[in-house]
């Protein structure tokens, strides 16, 4: 029985450690949270720029600032932004479509952490031989774990009508715990922590039991009274059954 619930309880933990799976699950509720605040009218047709594979344009330059936060701290489920410039070498205008990024674990690019709702821009446009600055605002799960993450953000556009993408970040952020709150989790991994060591204590306490009551229950075994479990002969060692039975057998 508590082999049974010691099981659970460690699929659970392993659960719980799982990024990805709090990923999924919160994905959609983040989306829901930023979409409200973007303003303006959306083209209908950015569907088909956000999350397609473009090349980057000759003649454009990206950069990137995180404003006030030169160790790129991210608070997870916090809001963060930051801004991203771009200078139109080339001789014709380039209209701004989306801005998108995605959070990828550091040592595996495959390894794709969240998708971070893209940010579209409507008439947005760089004349050439000119600078433009483009915030993107975007919030990291709020039940990332701690740590260092990367961030590749891209920036699509369109030249002429071609679209193109150019990569404008493509490095670490420090994803931290938002507030100062001891966030729900923590206080759940710690009761789990604790209520795992009473079970574990629980069991091997059984486990000693068991051996014991085996030792003691063994030679009555071999006397054949094939009725009387362990437990039974424990009760009645020393009792008149337990000699009368010992009689019966000499017969
Ligand atoms: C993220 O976006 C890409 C392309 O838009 C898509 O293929 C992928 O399934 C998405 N992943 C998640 C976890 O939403
Ligand atoms: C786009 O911007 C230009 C100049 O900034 C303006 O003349 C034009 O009306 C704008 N178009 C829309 C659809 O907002
Ligand atoms: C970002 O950098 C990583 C490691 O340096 C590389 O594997 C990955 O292809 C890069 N991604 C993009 C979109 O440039």
């Amino acid at each position: 029985m508590a082999m049974k619930i010691l099981r659970v309880f460690f699929f659970g933990l392993l659960l719980l450690q799982f990024p990805l799976l709090h990923v999924v699950r919160c994905q959609s509720e983040i989306e829901a949270d930023v979409e409200g605040s973007e303003l303006g009218i959306v083209r209908e047709d950015v569907q088909d720029f956000v999350g397609g594979n473009f090349k980057p344009a000759p003649g454009v330059e990206t950069i990137c600032f995180f404003p006030k936060n030169s160790a790129k701290v991210v608070p997870a489920g916090e809001k963060t932004q930051l801004l991203v410039g771009m200078e139109n070498v080339g001789e014709s205008p380039l209209n701004i479509i989306a801005i998108e990024a995605r959070v990828h674990l550091p040592f595996d690019h495959r390894m794709l952490v969240q998708n971070l709702t893209a940010q579209v821009f409507d008439n947005a446009s760089v004349p050439p031989s000119t600078q433009a600055t483009f915030p993107y605002i975007f919030a990291v799960s709020k039940f990332l774990q701690p740590g260092t993450f990367d961030l590749v953000g891209t920036v699509v556009y369109e030249i002429n009508q071609s679209p193109y993408q150019s990569t404008f970040y493509n490095g670490t952020i420090e994803v931290v715990e938002a507030g100062g709150f001891v966030s729900v989790e923590s206080v759940f991994l710690v009761t789990l922590g604790i209520s795992l060591l009473v079970l574990l204590g629980l069991w091997i306490h059984g486990q000693f039991k068991r051996i014991s009551q085996k030792t003691k229950a063994a030679p009555k075994v071999e006397v054949g009274t094939g009725t009387t479990d362990a437990s039974m002969d424990e009760w009645l060692q020393g009792t008149a059954y337990n000699q009368s039975s010992s009689k019966s057998k000499k017969k």
